[in-house]
């Protein structure tokens, strides 16, 4: 079976990734730098799938070191590109961190797989690049409007400069799958999301509150016109985001690509305010959670829920699972990550 390079593979969606990836019976190798990440989330996937992929730790900003990473392992039939820093805040405080790490990488990649005799390539960028599109549900050919951060940019930059090695390089083939909100956790609960610190995303600083970590959760601004004046996302579990790249890769190994650069949106569908989330939350966890209305958040939309009509339909694929699914699973990835520490 086709062997797959995943960078960034020990993050959330990545580690996520390599399990479907593994179940489908693709070769992985890992590369991850661990700024973001823990090496224990290797044995983590093994047990899920009894088999341990190749790991390499490696910084993706040394270009010596990724040419000589791709000189030796130049049998490659695709890669599944997730490093990247990706915190929306820290972004607008460390702009250049972010340009530098986010794009400089994803160019020594591209050079990289320009030698492969297969380069087979998805890329993980965000709704982020729509800002507060006109229109919901979001289509892919709605306006890509300028970001409203530099982390936000970085995906629209990449974006632009996979297409612009399409145009000169026919035998490249490029998947943008942009990402609405991923939350949950593999069902096993070995793997999940690990917010290093304060968690910025809503559904991790919703488990940590109801666990214990977190005294309560400021939900940022209910005067929005929303319906009930909180901000609406998409909430897709992350295994049926991990699905999506297995089959998006597959679509670019049996050349079912149309042209050699798409882009699709990858979310549920379905719009969820900050209260639903959090009704949603209290009902699968049977826990009450300690929460007040606070301030809005510089540089949220008020509303972004993806158009997957696309997805469906060409790329064939379908998120199976619902909010409540996802925040379960959430829930009991929480409770496991803390069972052996004391609140
Ligand atoms: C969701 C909603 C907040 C925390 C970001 C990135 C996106 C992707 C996912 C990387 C908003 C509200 C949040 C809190 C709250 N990241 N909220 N209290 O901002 O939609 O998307 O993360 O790929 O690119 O932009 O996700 O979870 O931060 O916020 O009320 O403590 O929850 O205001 O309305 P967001 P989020």
């Amino acid at each position: 079976m086709a062997k797959i390079l995943v960078t960034g593979g020990l993050g959330f969606i990545g580690s996520h990734t390599v399990v479907e990836l593994q179940n489908e019976g693709f070769e992985v190798v890992i590369i991850d730098d661990l700024s973001n990440s823990s090496e224990d989330v290797l044995d983590r996937i093994t047990s899920i799938t009894g088999v341990k992929p190749i790991f390499k730790k490696l910084d993706l900003k040394e270009k010596t070191r990724v040419q000589s990473f791709f000189n030796k392992h130049n049998d490659l039939q695709g890669v599944i590109h997730f490093a990247a820093s990706k915190a929306v805040g820290e972004s607008v405080e460390k702009p250049l961190l972010y340009y530098e790490n986010n794009i400089n990488t994803l160019v020594y990649i591209l050079q990289e797989m320009q030698k492969l005799d297969e380069a087979n390539f998805i890329f993980s960028s965000s709704c982020t690049v729509y800002g507060q599109a006109d229109e919901m549900p979001i289509t892919e050919d709605a306006p890509v409007k300028k970001a409203e951060s530099p982390y936000g940019n970085t995906k629209q930059i990449g974006e632009e400069i996979i297409q612009d090695v399409c145009k000169i390089n026919s035998e490249f083939k490029g998947i943008a799958l942009r990402y609405f909100n991923p939350i949950g956790a593999h069902e096993s609960a070995n793997i999940g999301e690990l917010p290093i610190g304060v968690p910025q995303n809503l559904v991790p600083f919703i488990t940590q509150t109801a666990i214990g970590l977190r005294e309560q959760l400021s939900v940022f601004g209910n005067n929005y016109p929303t319906h009930d004046g909180t901000c609406i996302r998409d909430y897709i579990h992350v295994v049926d985001l991990a699905k999506a790249h297995v089959v998006a890769l597959k679509r670019l190994l049996d050349n079912k690509n149309t042209t050699n650069y798409e882009t699709f949106n990858i979310g549920t569908g379905k719009g969820s305010s900050v209260i639903d989330v959090i009704k949603s939350f209290e009902k699968v966890s049977g826990q009450k959670l300690n929460y007040k209305i606070a301030n809005r958040r510089a540089g949220d939309v008020i509303e972004a829920y993806a158009n997957t009509k696309k997805a469906n339909t060409i790329l064939g694929w379908k998120a199976e699972s619902s909010l409540d699914d996802a925040l379960a699973s959430a829930w009991k990835w929480e409770q496991s990550i803390r069972k052996n520490t004391q609140i």
